[in-house]
This record gives structure tokens, sequence and C-alpha cells, in this order.
């Protein structure tokens, strides 16, 4: 691999970025990372970075792109398949590159499963692909003019990258790899290093191999030159045996490289004053307006119109993580405090089930809406009176962010970014004016049945709960000093030099 001052010399004002993700709201999302994916290259674009964006072509993301045009080829090798690079317009400016490969990416279904949910069985050749095409345009092989100095990968989804770079490529970009999940690793049969065009010394411990399999993530945090994960919290709790899920060793050997930077929200798209998808806009001093909200989204999900009972909500995938297994257990004493609780989610096959005979059972108390919907997402913001997170690891978290800037204070376990992003309300921190949310620790539902009882009893204090609101409405969770500090590191990166990671 060639040294560091091989690479392109840096200037701070025009850094070359090339953000690669498999998702990116609205063209496609399953969850945070498209909400990353959109808000921090414009936000990075807006501190001067050259950032442009990777993403695969999907046949959902081609549909609403029609305005293209084909800049590069790329050849085919070993598995994988000849593509071609498109160029568009995102909705923020920042320029988009299209991975498009119709046998890989024009299909019905998401971008990971089918339609009936199982993951596609090609992914290790789909997601390769993508790694290749971002390593191919971060090195001297580019078929574009532009390089970029740094590759910022995320996910074990563009994380071979910096392995197809560090096996044989020319005058390599510099590569930080982001951690949004650890739980999702991109493991597959070794076999599979051949089909992806690696070679066979790569499957070794120092590169791509990870107990006999091939790992794209183990790849990448090991080759990557930086790795960041998307809160400070999360970033210590991976390199621990509880949440480094077997990759803490390797996390913590790296932890000199290793920055935890809290995501932001777009303060634009979840702005309660101007959300075009809510019944009644508000802000901090026209609280009362929110009150139209609650009566919407209660009309629309067939909830009772009562006066005294505060209206809980989830927005969620529903897999083992976000801990609604708890909630589902406790819902029925959560309904009879009397409470309300309004769900809107998709996943595991057992929860969905579950909350939906809930639902069916009481009606008038509780509903359950399974699937995607952006629009009924923000409704539930601004109309729920508190909003539910019990994570059993979070690694930063978008809703709780929401739910503050919404009014809506989130009941949260204190994991990861939601630890770092919620403020429990104690009395100290309810005197001091920080308290925003409900906090609780013990993962279990018990202990979450004990918050979400305070947030009921808080929310018929009515000075109590207006304090809640207005401390977390005030909160700042923009993407401006995050971006900055991925600038730091990109600079850093680019000049082969190293930043402190605390
Ligand atoms: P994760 O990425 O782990 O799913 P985050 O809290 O970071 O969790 O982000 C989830 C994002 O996906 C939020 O923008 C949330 O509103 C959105 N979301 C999750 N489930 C749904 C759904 N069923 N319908 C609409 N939006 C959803
Ligand atoms: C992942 C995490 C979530 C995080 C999101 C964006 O999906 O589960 O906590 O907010 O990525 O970084």
């Amino acid at each position: 691999m060639p040294s560091a001052t091989s690479k392109p010399a840096s200037t701070p004002q025009a850094l070359r970025v090339l953000f690669a993700s498999p998702e990116c709201a609205p063209l496609v999302k399953t969850g945070g990372l498209a909400d990353v994916s959109a808000a921090l290259p414009a936000a990075l674009a807006r501190l001067g970075v050259d950032v442009r964006l990777l993403l695969p072509g999907y046949r959902a993301v081609l549909a609403q792109l029609t305005e293209r045009c084909v800049i590069a080829q790329f050849a085919a090798e070993a598995q994988l398949p000849a593509a071609r690079l498109l160029q568009c317009q995102s909705d923020s400016g920042v320029p988009l590159y299209l991975l498009d490969c119709p046998e890989f990416y024009d299909r019905p279904g998401g971008p990971y499963q089918d339609e009936s949910g199982s993951d596609w069985r090609d992914n290790a050749l789909r997601f390769g692909l993508l790694s290749r095409a971002a390593a191919l345009l971060g090195s001297a092989a580019s078929p574009l003019a532009w390089r970029p100095q740094v590759l910022h990968c995320n996910e074990w989804h563009t994380a071979l990258a910096p392995a197809y770079l560090h096996y044989g490529a020319e005058a390599p970009a510099a590569t930080l790899l982001t951690i949004h999940n650890l739980a999702f690793q991109g493991l597959f049969e070794a076999e599979l290093v051949a089909a992806l065009g690696l070679p066979a010394a790569s499957f070794a411990p120092d590169g791509v191999e990870y107990y006999g399999k091939l790992s794209f993530l183990k790849a990448g945090l090991q080759l990557a030159d930086a790795i960041s994960t998307v809160s400070p919290a999360y970033a210590r709790e991976i390199q621990g045996e509880e949440l480094g899920f077997g990759l803490q060793g390797l996390l913590s050997a790296r932890k000199d490289r290793l920055y935890g930077i809290l995501n932001g929200i777009d303060t634009d798209l979840w702005n309660p004053a101007t959300d075009p998808l809510i019944a009644t806009r508000y802000s901090a001093g026209t609280l009362a307006h929110k009150a139209g909200n609650k009566r919407a989204l209660r009309a629309r999900l067939g909830l009772a119109d009562a006066p005294d009972v505060p209206l809980f909500a989830v927005v969620s995938r529903l897999t083992e993580q976000k801990g609604l297994d708890w909630l589902l257990e406790i819902a029925p004493r959560l309904l009879d405090l009397p409470a309300q609780l309004a769900l809107l989610g998709g996943g595991d096959a057992a929860l969905e089930r579950g909350f939906a005979a809930l639902a069916r059972q009481h009606p008038r108390a509780m509903s359950t809406t399974i699937g995607f919907d952006e629009e009924l997402a923000h409704l539930i913001e601004a109309g729920a009176d508190a909003f539910l997170m019990p994570s059993r690891f979070e690694p930063c978290g978008m809703n709780q962010m929401y739910s503050q800037r919404y009014g809506t204070p989130p009941v949260v376990r204190a994991t990861g970014g939601l630890a770092d992003t919620v403020i429990d309300c104690a009395p100290a921190a309810l005197a001091d004016g920080s308290a925003s949310g409900f906090v609780f620790h013990e993962a279990s539902a018990q202990a979450l049945f004990g918050a979400v009882a305070r947030a009921a009893d808080a929310w018929r204090e009515r000075a109590t709960w207006l304090a809640l609101q207005r401390n977390g409405m005030a909160r700042d969770f923009n993407w401006d000093a995050s971006a900055r500090r991925y600038v730091e590191i990109y600079a850093h990166l680019a000049a082969g030099s190293r930043l402190a990671s605390a």
C-alpha cells in the first residue's frame, strides 16, 4: 500500500469526499442511516466540502430520478458483473452517483430484502459491487477525473471498500468507516472471497477473515484508516463484551482511531413550525396548537378522544434491538394507567402479531399500524404526548431527537445515543432547565413500566410537562457541530495525520 504521502495533498477549504451508503432519504429508507446519508453530506457541503454521494441504483431510486447521465463504466470482474455509473442531483444539491447494475438492483422489494422479508441471496455480491465501485472511484484506476481524498464508507454494505483499496489499488484515498449498527456485519461464506475478486491472501485474520467466514464489517474495521460511530456513548460501549458483538477486541485495539460523533437531525425537515405533513403547526411559543395534532392522530387511528388520557407512541423497526417485546409485555398495564398507545412499525413477525392482536382487543385505546409510512411518522411525532424508545442498544437513534423537537418528551433506556441525548426528568434537572424526557437503566419490562408510569404522572402535572416540552424544544440537535468534527477527521486523514480520538 503506498504511503500517506502519495495521497493527493489536501486543501481544507475544498476537501474532496466520496460518501458511500446503501440508503439515503427520501430516495430509499429503512431507518436512520437514510436520514444521516441525506443530511450529513448536505451539512458538509454547506461547510465547503466537495462531497459526492454514491448509492446503488435500486429500481425505486431510478424511478424517482429520471434526469441522469452515464458518466463511467466498470468492467466485470470475478463474479461481479459490469456496471455503469450514473450522475444525478440529489434534493439537497449534493452530486449523486448511482451504481447501475440491473442484474443486482433492478428488483421489487427493499434494498436488502425481497418482498417477503428474506435477505436477497446475492447480498454479498450486490454490496461487494458497491464497495468495489467506491474503491475504484477512490484510486488511480478511477474512470472519473474527480478523485476523492477521503472515502467515507457507511455500514457493512460499503465496508469492503478499504479491503479493495488495501489489496492492490494504486494511490488509494484515505478511508473512514462509520458504524451505524454493529449488529449487522455482512458475514458470508469463505468461497465468496474469490467471487468478489479479492486475493486469496486477504482471507487472513489481519484481512477479511472472521472466525472462518468473510466479514465485510470486520474487513473495514481492520483496514479503514479511521472508524467512527454515531454517538460517544456507543463508541465506548462497542469496546466491551456486552455490545461489542464479538468485535470488541478489534475495536479496542483501534481505539486511537475510533471516534464517537453524535448524529444531527435535519432541522428543516423535522420542524413542527413548518412541517407540511402534520395537522396544525406550532412552536415552543404556541404549544397549545399541538393539541390539533393529537386530535387528528386519534381520529386517524380510531382512538377515543378522551381528554385526561396521555397518548404514548412508537415509530420503529420491530426488532430485538428496540426492546419492544418489553412494551408488548407491559402494554395492558400501560393502557390501564389509563393511557393510550399508538405504534407504527414493521419487522419481526411475532411482534407484529402481538401488537396487532392487542390493538384488536383495545381498539379505542391502542392502535397498531404495520408498515412504513413517513407521513404518519411525522403526525405521530406531533400528535403523541410522549414517545417510547426502550432500546436494548441504540447506536444513536433519531426519533428521540425528533420527539424533543416536537415537544413530545421521549421515554428511553440509558444506552448509546439515547443516553447522550435525553436528560431524565429528575428534580435537579427540572430545576436547572435541562430535563427533557424519562430515562431508565435496567434492561427489563418492569423498568420500562416504571418510566412510563413516571411519564404519565408528570403529564398530569401541567407545569412540569410544559417545562419538559420547552426544554426539549430548545435543544439544538442540528448537524453543524458534528459535521465540523467529520471535516476535522477528513482533513487529518487526507493529510495522512492523526487526530486525538476522545
Ligand atoms: P434505526 O435506524 O435503528 O431504525 P433510528 O431511530 O436511527 O433507528 O431511525 C429510524 C428512522 O426511521 C426514523 O427517521 C424513523 O422515523 C423512521 N422509521 C422507522 N420505522 C418507520 C416506519 N414504520 N414508518 C416511517 N418511518 C419509520
Ligand atoms: C442505525 C442505528 C440507529 C442510528 C442510525 C443512524 O440504524 O440503529 O441507532 O440512529 O443507524 O446512524
